[in-house]
Order: C-alpha cells, then sequence, then structure tokens
C-alpha cells in the first residue's frame, strides 16, 4: 500500500509527537520478560528526541505504592462493571507512567497465569486495560495532544480496535496513527467467541477483516488489523513471519499488512545495563580493563554453590537466563545433556516457566552438582551476575523475535551462542576462522547435533587467546542503545499519522 507512505510536504519534519503506550508490563515495574525492557527503556528514548509519553500498565499486586490517585474509574464491559483508579507511577517533564488499579483484576499472583494456568478471566482482564487506556487519554487533559497511540501486544491489541469501533467516544484519540507493535506472535490473545457479547465487543469486531480467527476472537488480530502501521521487534522476525512456516497462523494476516508491516530491532537500556555501572555486580569493568569480570565469575560461582578454585575460574562458564519454554529451545539443551556435561565447563542456569522444563534442569543440577547450578524462578540481580559472570551465553531459541539478552550479553563481554533465527540472526555475527567483525557464535539447525557442535567450536575457541579476545572486545564496543531504533519509531509514527489522516480524509 505505497500510499500510506508519507509524502515530504505532508510527513515533513514532525516536532514533538504525543504518544500513547500501552502494555502490560513495562520495567521496572511489572517485568515477565523483554516485553518489559522494551516499554520501559522506549520512551526515554522518545523522550530524548524531544516527543511526550505516557505509558499506561496495569497495577498488579506487589507493585510499589502508587503516586497521587488521577481519577477513579468504572469500566462496564457488557453488563457487568468494575471500578478502580488510575495512579501516576512517575512523572518527569515530558514522561507519564500510569497505572491502573482494579483490584478484581489485577490484585492476584501472576501476571498472566497462575500454577501454569492462565487465569480465567484475563479476557476482561486485558479488554479492561484497553479500556482504562482510552478513559485516561480521553480525559487527561494535562499531557497534551495524542498524535500516536501505540498498542504492545495481544493485551493492548484491543486499544486500536476500539478507537476504530467508536470514534465519536474516544474523539480525544479518534484521529490519531494507530501504531500496533508484535512482540512475540506465539500470544495471539485467543478468546471463544462468546467474550464478544459478554464483553460488549460488538460484532463488527468479530469479522474476518478484523478479529474472528478461526471462530475465536484474537485480541493481536483486532490490533493488527486496526492499526495504521504494525512493527515488529527486528528486522529478521519480519520476514520470517510472513512465510507460512513461522507465521503461526498469522502470515496472511501479515502479508495482507504489506508494507505498512515494519521489523525494528530492539535496543537496550544501556544505563540499566552497563558492566561499568551495573549495581547488581561484585565489581565493575570495561572492556579497557576486565578484572572485574573475573571477580563476578567468582561470585557467580559462589552464589550457585559451584566449586570457585583456580581450576573452576579457569573453565568457561556458560550462562542461561531464559523463560523455560518451547521457544527457548530448552527441549534442544536437554536432548543434548549427556554430551553436554562431558563438555569442560560449568554451567549456570536462571529460569523458569513450564514445570516439565523446571524438573529436567533441577534434576540435572542434582545428577551433576560441580557443574551445573540451576535457579528456578525469577530475579533481576541474578540475571545481572550471570551476564557479568558467565564467559559463554546460549541461546539456542526455536524462534526469538527479538532477544534482548544476547545484547546484554555483547555488551558484557559475554560471548553469545545462539541459533540463527529472528532477532538473533540480526545481532550476532558467527566465529568463523577467517571471519572479520565476528562477535559470537551461531548454529541454524535446531537439533542438539548442531548446537552441540557449536557449543564445542566455542569452547575449542575459549582457549585461545587472541580470537577470544577479540570476539569480546567486538561485542563490548558494539552500540545497540535505543537512539536509532526510537528514530526508526519516530518514522513509524509519521507514516502512522499520515496514514490515519488519509482515512480520515476518505
Ligand atoms: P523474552 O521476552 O522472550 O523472554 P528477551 O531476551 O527479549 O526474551 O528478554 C528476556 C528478559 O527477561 C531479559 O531482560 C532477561 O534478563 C529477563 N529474564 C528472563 N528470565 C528471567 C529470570 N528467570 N530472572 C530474571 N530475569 C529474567
Ligand atoms: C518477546 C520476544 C523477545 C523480544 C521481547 C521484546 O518476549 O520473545 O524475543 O526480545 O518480546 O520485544
Amino acid at each position: 500500500m505505497s500510499d500510506s507512505r508519507p509524502r515530504k510536504s505532508l510527513a515533513g519534519r514532525t516536532p514533538r509527537l504525543g504518544v500513547l503506550h500501552i502494555a502490560s508490563e513495562v520495567a521496572p515495574w511489572a517485568k515477565t520478560g523483554g516485553l518489559a525492557d522494551v516499554v520501559g527503556a522506549l520512551p526515554l528514548a522518545l523522550d530524548a528526541l524531544g516527543h511526550r509519553v505516557t505509558t499506561v500498565l496495569p497495577l498488579y499486586r506487589g507493585m510499589a505504592l502508587p503516586g497521587a490517585e488521577i481519577r477513579p474509574l468504572e469500566i462496564t464491559l457488557g453488563t457487568r462493571r468494575w471500578r478502580g483508579s488510575l495512579h501516576v507511577l512517575a512523572q518527569g517533564a515530558r514522561r507519564r507512567v500510569v497505572g491502573v488499579d482494579v483490584p478484581d483484576w489485577y490484585d492476584r499472583d501472576g501476571l498472566y497465569a497462575r500454577g501454569g494456568r492462565d487465569h480465567p478471566d484475563n479476557a476482561e482482564r486485558f479488554a479492561g486495560l484497553a479500556h482504562a487506556a482510552l478513559d485516561f487519554a480521553q480525559h487527561d487533559v494535562d499531557g497534551g495532544r495524542i498524535d500516536i497511540v501505540h498498542a504492545h501486544d495481544w493485551q493492548a491489541g484491543l486499544v486500536p480496535a476500539l478507537i476504530r469501533q467508536q470514534p465519536a467516544r474516544w474523539t480525544r484519540v479518534a484521529r490519531a496513527g494507530l501504531v500496533m507493535t508484535i512482540h512475540n506472535l506465539a500470544y495471539q490473545g485467543l478468546f471463544p467467541k462468546d467474550v464478544v457479547s459478554r464483553l460488549g465487543l460488538g460484532w463488527d469486531m468479530f469479522t474476518l477483516a478484523v478479529g474472528e480467527f478461526w471462530d475465536q476472537l484474537s485480541y493481536l488480530k483486532c490490533g493488527i488489523a486496526s492499526s495504521d502501521m504494525v512493527t515488529t521487534v527486528s528486522p529478521a522476525y519480519a520476514l520470517e513471519t510472513v512465510q507460512p512456516e513461522c507465521g503461526f497462523g498469522f502470515d496472511g494476516v501479515l502479508r495482507a499488512v504489506g508494507d505498512r508491516y515494519v521489523g525494528i530491532l530492539n535496543g537496550i537500556d544501556t544505563s540499566v545495563w552497563d558492566p561499568a555501572s551495573d549495581a547488581f555486580l561484585t565489581a565493575h569493568y570495561s572492556a579497557d580493563d576486565l578484572t572485574g569480570k573475573r571477580q563476578n565469575k567468582r561470585a557467580l560461582l559462589d552464589l550457585f554453590g559451584l566449586p570457585v578454585g583456580d581450576d573452576a575460574l579457569a573453565r568457561p562458564v556458560i550462562g542461561i537466563v531464559s523463560r523455560l519454554v518451547d521457544q527457548k529451545g530448552c527441549d534442544l539443551v536437554l536432548a543434548a545433556t549427556e554430551q553436554l556435561m562431558q563438555l569442560d565447563a560449568t554451567w549456570v542456569v536462571l529460569g523458569s516457566g513450564d514445570s516439565h522444563y523446571e524438573t529436567a534442569f533441577k534434576i540435572l543440577a542434582g545428577r551433576f552438582p560441580s557443574r551445573m547450578g540451576v535457579r528456578i524462578g525469577f530475579d533481576e540481580g541474578v540475571a545481572h551476575l550471570i551476564e557479568a559472570g558467565a564467559d559463554l551465553f546460549l541461546m539456542p531459541s526455536r524462534f526469538e523475535p527479538c532477544g534482548l539478552n544476547q545484547m546484554y550479553s555483547l555488551r558484557y563481554g559475554t560471548v553469545p551462542v545462539v541459533r540463527a533465527v529472528g532477532g538473533l540472526d540480526d545481532t550476532v555475527r558467527g566465529y568463523a576462522p577467517r571471519a572479520r567483525r565476528a562477535n559470537g557464535f551461531k548454529f541454524r539447525d535446531a537439533t542438539p547435533e548442531a548446537l552441540l557442535r557449536t557449543v564445542r567450536q566455542a569452547l575449542r575457541i575459549y582457549h585461545r587467546t587472541d580470537p577470544w579476545a577479540a570476539l569480546m572486545r567486538e561485542g563490548m564496543s558494539e552500540d545497540h542503545s535505543w537512539g536509532p531504533s526510537a528514530r526508526e519509531y519516530v518514522k513509524v509514527y509519521r507514516q502512522a499519522r499520515y496514514a490515519a489522516a488519509l482515512r480520515w480524509a476518505e
């Protein structure tokens, strides 16, 4: 759809945009994965470019006490009504974070699930988030104009759909450019179609052109179909997801979006992930002086109850920090464990997720107590220490929309070993004897053999001082900060505004 491209005269230079982000996770307030890191950091980068940004997220159990109440909230979905309030969680000159406090929905254990089972009212909880964000936008007079509404993942997918459905109700955002970002196509927000009437969504949302997906309602499809621009989190994943093999059934939907679908590589928050100042580390270090990295290695081994003698310190440590789910290739690691455990390396694993993977890793730690340390759970500080203390970082993902840990690893001089998919393929340049500017190791086949071969190769190079130092240096010298990617988002915002203007001109 080439007519949605901004022409110079119309798009021009957009001075300050007002952007409203809606997401189910935002670091440091609520986090289960990379979504939180991204929605935490992108607004900072947009702010640095001069734009005004408000971010709306649910106020979950255990989050720090909210700041001032903005106003009470009453949300009606179908015939039921919920009460709550909107709170300021953080406020700067151009940036605000707003929490949606509806205790019936969010004051419980688990953001999306408890004991491995999705909360049964997730359809209500995230339709409610969309309504709360729109209600906030409609009544917010302090924040100035909203030019862009930017929804993240299925949990915010109803936001653009509701705006398109009820422009007369949501007048303050009706003409805004609508942007939907897909962080992971595997999570589609699918619900039985009775939610349409139960939540009063209107059957016009349950059409093939909007949210109907194999006789269910998909919140993600609602968002994709209703937005002016759709983005995902790496160029490679954008290419992969328009193919039937990697599209999770959405490839046709995304092909139909055409060139309004764009891949923008995530950045990392270099103020939070910086080995020279990271508050979670035992010692700070930089590419110029790596002594601190060895101290972190000792602290890491110690923390995991592993040997810390000279032999152990000389042996490479391979780190894993991951949601323990199929996506992350846990099965490939487990299928290769007998051979992996014979290698001269120590393993440190932090993760939580599917109980069969949690159990399998715990069993391994029990069998190889001096070679494998395992922590099941979510621990931000330990994640940072692994990035700093490990020598290699393994991410054998079956698919990976972007992946942040490989970029944290690069910055921490911890050489990544990855499968060549999605954002991992975009950010890691695999080692080969004469390859220039390699920063890690990568393999293509999703097999235990390919994984094993590549880990073996990495360990051989680890013992060769010069090529290993070159790998570390290369990674540590790279710039993965948000600046360039935030500028890409601003381009997308301009295109979205233009597309919205066209919609209204029709
Ligand atoms: P995904 O979002 O698919 O889980 P990413 O690589 O984009 O993968 O981001 C994962 C983020 O979550 C990183 O910041 C990583 O450090 C963090 N993380 C994942 N599992 C844990 C854990 N068990 N404890 C602490 N942090 C974790
Ligand atoms: C998702 C993806 C991950 C990506 C993150 C942030 O959780 O699985 O690859 O880095 O979102 O965009």
